[in-house]
């Protein structure tokens, strides 16, 4: 099985002097989805922004064998489609439809396919009625499916996402994880919603205070109450 994403000795501080990540260790064979679980501060956003090189720590980052460095940090970027937490990171464009197509227009591709693409994203998310609306005036869990929407439309290898389903309706929230669940790329997916970690992840990582505290099948983590009181995260 050929290796997405592997890690090896990664940490992580921010300019304040916060070790956010001490020597994370694990590979995502492609197609696999990974569980990225662990409380607040543990580490899973700092993670994440650190796997298309918006932060830059020490230790070594390949996605698909390529070493993350300055001279490939565009061509990695192409293949890594990051949802942010926050909605309003995503969204800059003044309607919904310059957001969604703002990635595939960089692309250099066709008009007749942009188009085919901002429909398909939005329909996926059941967006498509509000392609012309302005996106800052949405509703917060309007914006989170918009901004998965502006990252469905790159067709990424790699699908990174924060914490997709917080602010999401029981109806939206179910039609995000059969989506997630139909597309067939490498994802990485940090959440609270072990619910939704159970469905769609293969193996799950468990990050505590920076360090990778475990790691395996996600059955074998998420049944392990032990491991969960250990940690002060209580089931
Ligand atoms: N910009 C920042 N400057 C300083 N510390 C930060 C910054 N962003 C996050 N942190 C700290 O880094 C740690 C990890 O944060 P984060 O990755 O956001 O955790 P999580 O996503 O698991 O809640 C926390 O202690 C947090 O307070
Ligand atoms: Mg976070």
């Amino acid at each position: 099985m050929s290796k997405a994403i592997e890690f090896e000795h990664v940490a992580f501080s921010y300019p304040d002097g916060t070790n956010a990540l001490e020597d994370i260790n694990f590979s995502v064979d492609s197609g696999e989805c990974l569980g990225l679980i662990g409380p607040n501060g543990a580490g899973k956003t700092t993670l994440l922004l650190h796997l298309n090189g918006i932060l830059r720590g020490s230790g070594s980052i390949r996605v698909h064998g390529s070493q993350l460095c300055d001279e490939n940090i565009t061509l990695i970027r192409k293949d890594v489609g990051m949802v942010f937490q926050d909605p309003d990171m995503q969204l800059f464009m003044p309607t919904v439809f310059e957001d969604v197509s703002f990635g595939p227009l960089h692309m250099g591709l066709p008009d007749k396919e942009i188009k085919e693409r901002v429909f398909k994203a939005l329909n996926d998310v059941d967006m498509a009625y509000v392609s012309d609306k302005i996106s800052h005036h949405l509703s917060f869990g309007e914006k989170r499916r918009v901004s998965i929407a502006t990252v469905l439309s790159m067709e990424p290898k790699i699908l990174v996402l924060d914490e997709p389903t917080s602010n999401l309706d029981p109806k939206h929230r179910s039609q995000l994880i059969d989506i997630l669940r139909s597309i067939p790329v490498t994802k990485i997916i940090a959440s609270h919603d072990l619910d939704m970690i159970s469905r769609l992840a293969d193996r799950v990582l468990f990050l505590e205070e920076g360090r990778a505290a475990a790691i395996g099948q996600t059955k074998h983590i998420l049944s392990n109450s032990r491991l969960f009181k250990e940690l002060g995260f209580y089931l």
